[in-house]
C-alpha cells in the first residue's frame, strides 16, 4: 500500500516533528521541536498567505544585506520584538542585590581606548552638557572589587553613535574602558545622555512605521562591567527624567537601572575640583557583581563572535 501523499496541515507538522525527534543532542532536539511546533502553529493561526511568506523572506534578506561591522539589523529585530529582553530575563536570573542586565544593542565596538579615572569619552562633543558618572563596583557583600573593567559607550549629544556619524570617518568616540581603584571606584567624564531614535532606515524601521510604533530610546549610557571571578553584566543606566522611560522602543528599562542626573549651575568647590564650567551634571551608580557561575559561557565571548561576524560582512 503506497504512503498517502495528500497530507493535511497537521500531518505536515506531525511529520516535521517526527523527523527532528531523532536529533542526538538533547538541547538541540528541544529547541528544534519547540521551533517547529510554534512556527507551524503561528502560520496556521494567522493563515499566512504565500504573498506574506514571500514578503517575510524579502524582509529577512534585506535585514541580512544591511548587516555590517557598523549595523546589526537582526539584533534590532530581536530588540524591537521584545525577544532580546525575554532572553535577557531568562539568562540572567540574578540574586537580589546584583546589578540587573539589559539589552546589548547593536552599537558596541571592540577597541575602546583605556582611560584613567575621570577620562573624557566625549572629547569631541562640543554641544552636550559635561557630565560626571561615578560610583563603585562591589560584590554582593558590599566589598569593593579592585581592577574591575567598565566598557562604556554612549551616543554623542547629537543622538548619533560614532559609527552612525560619517563626519568621524570611522574614528571611535564616546567609548572608553575604565578600571576601578582599590576602593572599587570609577569616574567617567562624558556628556549628558539624550534620547535618540533607533535606526529606522531599514526593515525594522518599516515594521515600526507600519505598526504605529515610535523608534525612541530613553537617554542612557551603556556598560559592560567585568572582573575576574565574577559574572560580567551588560547593562545601561537611564536618566530618571526621560519622557520615553515608559515606552522604550526595545523594552529595556528596569527600575533598578534608573539614575538621577543632578544639574549644577554654580561655580563652586566641586566645579573647581572637576575642572568644569557650569552647567554640568553628576550621576552616581554602584554596580554589584555576582561571583562567577560555573559553566556559564561568558557574554564577552558572544560579543567578540558578533564583532567578528560584522567584520566579515564588511569585507
Ligand atoms: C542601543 O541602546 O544602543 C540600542 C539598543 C537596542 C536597539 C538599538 C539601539
Ligand atoms: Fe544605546
Amino acid at each position: 500500500m503506497p504512503e498517502r501523499r495528500n497530507k493535511t496541515e497537521d500531518d505536515i507538522t506531525a511529520e516535521a516533528l517526527e523527523r527532528f525527534s531523532q536529533t542526538p543532542d538533547p538541547r538541540l532536539r528541544r529547541i528544534m521541536l519547540g521551533l517547529v511546533k510554534h512556527l507551524h502553529a503561528f502560520v496556521k493561526e494567522v493563515e499566512l498567505t504565500e504573498a506574506e511568506w514571500f514578503q517575510a523572506i524579502e524582509i529577512l534578506t534585506e535585514a541580512g544585506r544591511m548587516c555590517s561591522d557598523k549595523r546589526q539589523e537582526f539584533i534590532l529585530f530581536s530588540d524591537t520584538l521584545g525577544v532580546s529582553m525575554v532572553v535577557d530575563l531568562i539568562s540572567h536570573r540574578k540574586p537580589d542585590g546584583a546589578t540587573e542586565s539589559t539589552v546589548f544593542g547593536p552599537f558596541h565596538r571592540l577597541g575602546a581606548p583605556e582611560m584613567p579615572a575621570g577620562g573624557n569619552i566625549a572629547f569631541r562633543d562640543t554641544t552636550g552638557f559635561p557630565t560626571f558618572v561615578n560610583g563603585r563596583v562591589l560584590d554582593l557583600e558590599g566589598q569593593p572589587i579592585e581592577g574591575a573593567l567598565l566598557d562604556v559607550w554612549q551616543t554623542q549629544s547629537s543622538g548619533l553613535y560614532d559609527s552612525q556619524d560619517e563626519s568621524l570617518g570611522g574614528e571611535l568616540h564616546m567609548r572608553g574602558r575604565f578600571h576601578t581603584d582599590a576602593e572599587g571606584r570609577y569616574v567617567i567624564r562624558t556628556v549628558l545622555p539624550v534620547h535618540y531614535p533607533i535606526p529606522s532606515d531599514g526593515p525594522v524601521g518599516a515594521m515600526l512605521r507600519a505598526t504605529g510604533r515610535h523608534p525612541w530610546r530613553p537617554a542612557h549610557i551603556h556598560f559592560v562591567v567585568s572582573a575576574d571571578g565574577y559574572d560580567s553584566v551588560t547593562t545601561h543606566i537611564f536618566d530618571r527624567r526621560d519622557e520615553y522611560l515608559g515606552s522604550d522602543a526595545v523594552f529595556a528599562v528596569k527600575d533598578s537601572l534608573i539614575c538621577d542626573f543632578a544639574r549644577h549651575d554654580s561655580r563652586d568647590d566641586q566645579s573647581v575640583r572637576l575642572d568644569v564650567e557650569p552647567p554640568f551634571y553628576t550621576a552616581e551608580f554602584d554596580f554589584r557583581l555576582k561571583q562567577a557561575s560555573e559553566g556559564r559561557a561568558d557574554v564577552l565571548d558572544a560579543q567578540r563572535r558578533l564583532a567578528a561576524l560584522g567584520a566579515r560582512a564588511a569585507e
